[in-house]
């Protein structure tokens, strides 16, 4: 059987990744290196548990990488510090794991000859006017705004430059905004709908008109199987819904599905240097490898996601304490 390391498989987006894996492409054997940090959670992992390795680890542990990547033939790479709020307050350790990171997993599949994915997002690219035509594209310069994503640009950058000088089998993805079952609660989407399961009003970032661009994390995981499977060698991948919509319209919609008044929600301070506007051009991902949202519903998508939170309290109640912690600190 091939064996697939996943970096950051108990996070978010890596955890939905390892379930969409073993339930779709079983072919794989799945190793999840994690460190679980405050954002990992081996209980995301739960139903598949019997069906992988975990290995709890640091992508910054030289040796730890070098065995994993040697026993592995594809590196998936999700591991990241991903909260830009974190990055304003205490950048340091977006430094470490998602530059340093990312080179010792460079160093490691350049002496095993692994083939690495690396996940990357769209904010490398700065942002865009508010009601305009424009989209990112693969060719669109890097104008990073946060630490966070300045930290990203800088990962991808050593991605292609090792693509590139030595030669290794990699392939990149940048993809828009994601939502779905298992997302941190310090993150825009289930911090709303938590807030309203307690009963507490959700929390919009100065007037809300900033734009996102919401993609399902099932979306975000078959684009990213698409391009191991069938993307070119040294070629980056834009991937995003096409689902554009205010700050104010999410709010909204989910005071809406949860059968609060729209209304019902307050400004907070805004995000210093808060980007405007993301939005992917996704030409490339669906000529070239046939790919499609499956979820074009976002408000049926918001509904199934409330469902999935209110069901699934144990898994958020102590991430919610600390979050609403640290937000307290920063005054949002
Ligand atoms: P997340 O914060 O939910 O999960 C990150 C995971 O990485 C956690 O499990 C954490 O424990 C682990 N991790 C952090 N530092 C580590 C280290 N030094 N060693 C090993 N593991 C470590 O993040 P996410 O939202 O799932 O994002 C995953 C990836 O996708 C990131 O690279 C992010 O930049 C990218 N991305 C996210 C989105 C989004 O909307 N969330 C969109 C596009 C791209
Ligand atoms: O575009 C992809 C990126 O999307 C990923 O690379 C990041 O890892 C991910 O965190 C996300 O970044 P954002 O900054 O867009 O996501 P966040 O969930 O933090 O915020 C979404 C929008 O909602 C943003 O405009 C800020 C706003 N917001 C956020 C929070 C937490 C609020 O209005 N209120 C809030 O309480």
């Amino acid at each position: 059987m091939p064996t697939m390391l996943v970096t950051g498989g108990a996070g978010f987006i890596g955890a939905n990744f390892t379930h969409y894996t073993v339930r779709h492409h079983p072919r794989w054997r799945v190793v999840v290196l994690d460190a679980l940090t405050y954002a990992g959670d081996r209980a995301s992992l739960g139903p598949v548990a019997g069906d992988i390795t975990f290995v709890r680890g640091d992508i910054c542990d030289a040796d730890l990488v070098d065995r994993l990547t040697a026993e592995a033939d594809v590196v998936v790479h999700f591991a990241a510090e991903s909260h830009v709020d974190n990055s304003l307050h205490d950048p340091e350790p977006f430094l470490r794991t998602n530059v340093v990171g990312t080179f010792r997993l460079l160093e490691a599949v350049r002496r095993h000859g692994t083939r690495l994915h690396h996940v990357s997002t769209d904010e490398v690219f700065g942002d865009l006017p508010l009601d305009s035509a424009q989209r990112f594209t693969e060719a669109t310069a890097y104008d990073p705004s946060s630490p966070y994503s300045a930290t990203k640009a800088a990962s991808d950058m050593l991605v292609r430059a090792w693509a590139r000088s030595y030669g290794i089998r990699a392939t990149l993805s940048n993809c828009a905004n994601n939502y779905g079952p298992y997302q941190h609660v310090e993150k825009f989407i289930p911090r709303q709908i938590t807030n309203v399961l307690r009963g507490e009003r959700p929390r919009l970032y100065g007037a809300g008109v900033n734009v996102r661009e919401w993609t399902h994390v099932d979306d975000h995981n078959a684009a990213v199987h698409l391009i191991l499977e069938a993307g070119r060698i040294g070629e980056t991948y834009l991937i995003g819904s096409g689902d554009e919509r205010s700050n104010r319209e999410i709010v909204e919609l989910i005071l809406d599905t949860m059968g609060r008044p729209v209304d019902a929600y307050d400004h907070v301070p805004d995000r210093p240097g808060h980007d405007l506007r993301y939005a992917n051009d996704t030409s490339k991902i669906r000529t070239e490898l046939g790919w499609r949202p499956v979820y074009d519903d976002i408000a049926a998508g918001l509904s199934a996601t409330a469902g999935w939170y209110r069901a699934n309290e144990w898994w958020w109640t102590a991430h919610k304490e600390r979050a609403e912690r640290r937000y307290q600190e920063l005054g949002r």
